[in-house]
């Protein structure tokens, strides 16, 4: 095509049908450009950003510190591997280690990587530290979770979107209810002397924001201790200010044993996640036995002490809780019968959507996707709304005006 030819939306939308897997099936929005809560597309419609990449990008598109961070960095050096020192790690693991309270951090990539580095470190500890013999060895997940895509991930899903005909899966987990700590102690009792961890989101994300009852993260981690197992939070999607806490376990004082960050660990910038944990569970893996060619590589170190630096100087964490209550309360205030239910914690939320033909959910998100409100339903019937948490007080309200516009040509 040459290079005066203007190309579409629809030109993006068909190349992507040609050339790439079908594993997505994203909303016809063609996006070429983002600044702080908003995107715009090719033909420079302007959007409020209402997913913020699944979270990913709580500090706002592009944020210049943070972007400046990468740009000094690799204009010097982006990687060496892990077979040299280099100049950043050291510096970013004294950061983030200080950051969250924890001896030791072991970097990777993507969200599912830190997953499997958790299990594994999991599962390591409960070998050497616990005696678990290695074929025995258990890790408790939930019901309805969602952890990335791995083989052994998809293991743990409960959603046969997930792990249905991808041959012979993980062996080695128990699920239980979400929500249920008794559940929890039951399996305990039974297994207890062969778990070596339970693994939960504090708030489950993909499932439609399903936030537990209060208390129940308390209960379970004290359960946790009770059998000598260790207490894994799955923070990818709720971590890093999102719910209105640094970590969503915040909310209930809860320390896990091991924390599992991404996304936002980078503002959205290149993938960055990590495991924190402290020694004793740490140094069980030893040289040689885990790693990554890119974890922890300069470029990451320098964005991700950036992006961190943003959520504290900017109280990204507050602006989450002060904000998210605005939100549902409005969204709460809109008189529409096909809202059933509004839910969520800072900025984490979802509606759920009474699905009747012509009035779904992804009827409701086209329509705001007409007004200028990008957000996507999950499981059919649940929007979720996480736009970035640098959006202003005043940007929210535009952006809420324009929800309940969007509502309103449904009556
Ligand atoms: C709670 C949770 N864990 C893990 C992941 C996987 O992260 P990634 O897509 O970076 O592999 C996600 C992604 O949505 C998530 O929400």
């Amino acid at each position: 095509m040459s290079k005066d030819v203007k190309r579409t939306s629809q030109d993006f939308i068909d190349l992507e049908a040609k050339y790439g897997a079908h594993n997505y099936q994203p909303l016809p929005a063609v996006l070429d450009r983002g600044e702080g809560p908003f995107l715009w597309d090719v033909e420079g419609k302007k959007y409020f950003d209402f997913l913020s990449a699944y979270s990913a990008v709580n500090q706002g598109h592009c944020h210049p510190k943070i972007i400046n961070a990468l740009i000094e960095q690799a204009k010097k050096l982006t990687l060496t591997s892990r077979a040299f020192y280099n100049s950043t790690l050291g510096d970013y693991e004294k950061f983030i280690t200080e950051y969250f309270g924890y001896d030791k951090v072991l970097p990777m990539n993507t969200g599912a990587e830190a997953v499997e580095t958790a299990l594994k470190l999991a599962r390591r500890w409960g070998v050497v530290k616990k005696g678990i013999p290695n074929d025995d060895v258990k890790i408790i997940c939930c019901e309805n979770n969602f952890h990335g895509r791995t083989i052994t991930i998809v293991t743990m899903s409960s959603d046969p979107d997930s792990y249905a005909n991808y041959g012979p899966l993980t062996p080695g987990f128990i699920r239980i209810p979400y929500n249920d700590a008794d559940a929890l102690e039951n399996v305990l009792k039974e297994h207890g002397k062969t778990v070596a961890g339970f693994l939960l989101e504090p708030i489950q994300g993909e499932a439609g924001v399903f936030v537990p009852d209060d208390g129940y993260l308390a209960k379970t981690k004290a359960i946790c201790e009770k059998y000598n197992v260790l207490f894994i939070a799955d923070e990818v999607q709720t971590g890093i200010a999102r719910t209105g806490k640094l970590l969503a376990c915040d909310h209930e004082n809860v320390r896990p044993d091991i924390i599992i960050l991404g996304k936002a660990l980078s503002g959205g910038v290149i993938p960055v996640s990590a495991v924190l944990a402290d020694d004793d569970i740490m140094l069980t893996i030893k040289p040689g036995e885990h790693g990554s060619t890119f974890g922890g590589f300069p470029l990451a170190g320098k964005v991700a002490t950036a992006a961190l630096e943003v959520v504290r100087d900017e109280k990204l964490a507050e602006r989450a809780e002060y904000l998210g209550k605005i939100f549902r309360s409005e969204m709460k205030s809109i008189k529409s019968d096909m809202i059933q239910l509004v839910r969520g914690k800072g900025m984490l939320n979802a509606v759920v959507i009474n699905n009747k033909p012509g009035k779904t959910a992804l009827d409701v998100c086209m329509q705001m996707k007409e007004l200028g409100v990008l957000a996507k339903p999950t499981h059919g019937n649940i929007i979720r709304f996480a736009p970035p948490l640098i959006i202003t007080e005043e940007q929210l309200r535009e952006a809420i005006e324009l929800v309940k516009e969007a509502f309103k040509k449904f009556e």
